[in-house]
């Protein structure tokens, strides 16, 4: 049996094809099969067995279902002459190649010879008495991939059929481009307008950003992020004039927030409007609004021309972005575009304020402290409130951040310097991180930097750094107060709250 990968059409692809296909009913007549799809052959050496099924539904079990970007030049052929026949043809491009080479790995780790078909039919094929005629045709289909289906190649009553076996998410195919400057927020513009996701540079950590008025779009956010959908998005603008048509009302205590500290790292909670999906708000009355002082980020916005929502860049529980790299070392695979705009300034989320309870609440704390908040408003309740543990944040019943291996706070230079020993007779590759060196002798450590704005920007790096480089993490307690416990949230978070 033959087995053909097939990429489904979308509507607007397969107008064309339609046209095409009328086109060369009128000039030729006669009997033609129509294209639905564009077929990727896979002619499987030997018998399809179960096996092959099996390893397409593990794929479907590790992929996502984000629609995959694809530009597939049809480059056609006259090829009617003298009654011999070619199909038009689809370049390859470096997604197809990857397709191949993941899908020879796959299959020879199951021990399946395969080879694949280097024309891909978008089957306009007109079929006069038994000679098959194609008509030339040039041009560039682009074709948003959201799933990929298996197909079994058919005759029935000497016509050939193809028949789905089994259907799956079409992500593996995405590549993950990392662009800069005005190209970037072009090309960034152009894919959340068609309803895609893109990350981008803020301040405070990459956001991973949808078009914050397409309910659909704001779904492949939690798809490409693994996040549960109970967990809102922030909604980020690049003028305050745009947060009315978002909001019931803006309170005068939010307006006061707003004028003081937008554009910054702030997220301001407000009622929302019924412009704001449900998907955003995860059902919530309240939305959050953000609005960066980060120049490529409000230019991204300004260019998208719609608020843009958007979480943390990373998949859940693993540790925020502060820098492209990050963002791809996460996500690669799962997001068509970066935009490149270098390391994050602030380098923690937003301070995150409730604006709708009756006494302002912060329910993440962050650069913009209380104390700062309180030269605008007569009272606050801190993160550390109780009201807090009443009704967090819904993010803050997961584990946030997490480095991929063991991550302990110390309490003071002494036992963090015991806990490196230890780990060290163990056999393990411990690393600590610290704002400076200088106590610690020759033990590995990552530097943060002796201010609090130093150990902000560089502790997700650090974590970063520290889980790819060693196998545990020891972290210094930075104190509390102001920045630290801006900090100290994200490492509590981080280490899961254990100590050494
Ligand atoms: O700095 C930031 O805020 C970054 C950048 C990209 O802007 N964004 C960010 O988003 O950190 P995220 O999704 O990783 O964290 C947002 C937090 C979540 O814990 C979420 O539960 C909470 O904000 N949140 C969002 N909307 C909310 C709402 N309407 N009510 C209560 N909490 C909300
Ligand atoms: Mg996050």
């Amino acid at each position: 049996m033959r087995v053909f990968f097939a990429i489904p059409i979308p509507d607007s692809v397969r107008e064309k094809i339609r046209a095409i296909q009328d086109m060369l009913k009128e000039s030729y007549g006669g009997k033609y099969t129509d294209g639905d799809n564009l077929h990727i052959t896979l002619a499987f050496i030997g018998d399809v067995d179960t096996k092959v099924i099996d390893m397409l539904t593990e794929i479907e079990i590790n992929s996502d279902t984000i629609p995959a970007e694809f530009k597939l030049s049809l480059r056609g052929m006259d090829s009617f002459k003298d009654g011999k026949v070619t199909y038009l043809k689809v370049e390859k491009n470096a997604e197809i190649e990857r397709l191949r080479a993941y899908l020879e790995e796959r299959l020879s780790a199951l021990g399946i010879p395969f080879e694949m078909r280097d024309e891909f039919c978008p089957h306009v094929t007109i079929r006069r008495g038994k000679k098959e005629m194609i008509k030339e045709e040039s041009e560039t289909l682009e074709i948003n991939v959201s799933s990929f289906a298996l197909y079994e190649s058919k005759r029935v009553d000497g016509e050939l059929k193809y028949v789905p076996i089994k259907t799956f998410g079409g992500n593996i195919l995405m590549t993950t481009k990392i662009m800069k400057g005005k190209d970037a927020i072009e090309e960034g513009a152009r894919l959340i307008n068609s309803g895609g996701i893109v990350a981008f540079p803020t301040e405070t950590v990459y956001g991973l950003g949808a078009n914050a008025l397409d309910e659909e779009a704001t779904l492949k956010i939690f798809e490409a992020k693994g996040r549960p959908q109970d967990n809102p998005l922030i909604v980020h603008v690049a003028s305050v004039d745009d947060i009315p048509k978002l909001v019931e009302e803006i309170s005068e205590g939010a307006r006061r927030v707003i004028d003081a500290f937008m554009p910054g790292p702030i997220t301001v909670i407000m009622k929302k409007s019924d412009a704001i999906p449900n998907s955003v708000t995860a059902g919530l009355r309240n939305v959050g609004i953000r609005m960066p002082v980060n120049e490529t980020a409000r230019e991204f916005i300004r260019a998208c021309g719609c608020p843009i929502a958007a979480p943390s860049a990373n998949r859940s529980t693993r540790i925020s972005p502060t820098s492209a790299e990050h963002v791809y070392e996460d996500m690669n695979g799962r997001i068509p575009l970066i935009i490149d705009g270098g390391a994050s300034d602030v380098g923690i989320e937003s301070t995150i304020i409730d604006m709708t309870r009756d006494t302002p609440t912060i329910l993440r704390p962050g650069a913009i402290t209380e104390s700062m908040l309180l030269s605008v408003l007569s009272e606050v309740r801190t993160f550390q409130g109780k009201v807090i543990s009443v009704a967090p944040a819904p993010g803050m019943k997961y584990r946030h951040y997490a480095p991929r291996c063991e991550t302990v706070v110390a309490s003071d230079v002494e036992s963090a310097i015991s806990g490196y020993d230890r780990a060290k007779e163990e056999g393990r590759d411990p690393v600590i991180v610290a704002r400076s060196h200088e106590a610690y002798g020759d033990r590995n450590v990552i530097e943060l930097g002796k201010s609090d704005e130093e150990v902000c920007r560089n502790i997700y790096s650090a974590l970063h750094r520290g889980e790819t480089e060693h196998d545990y993490i020891i972290i210094e307690d930075f104190g509390d107060g102001g920045i630290g416990d801006s900090v100290m949230n994200r490492v509590n978070k981080a280490s899961g709250g254990k100590r050494i």
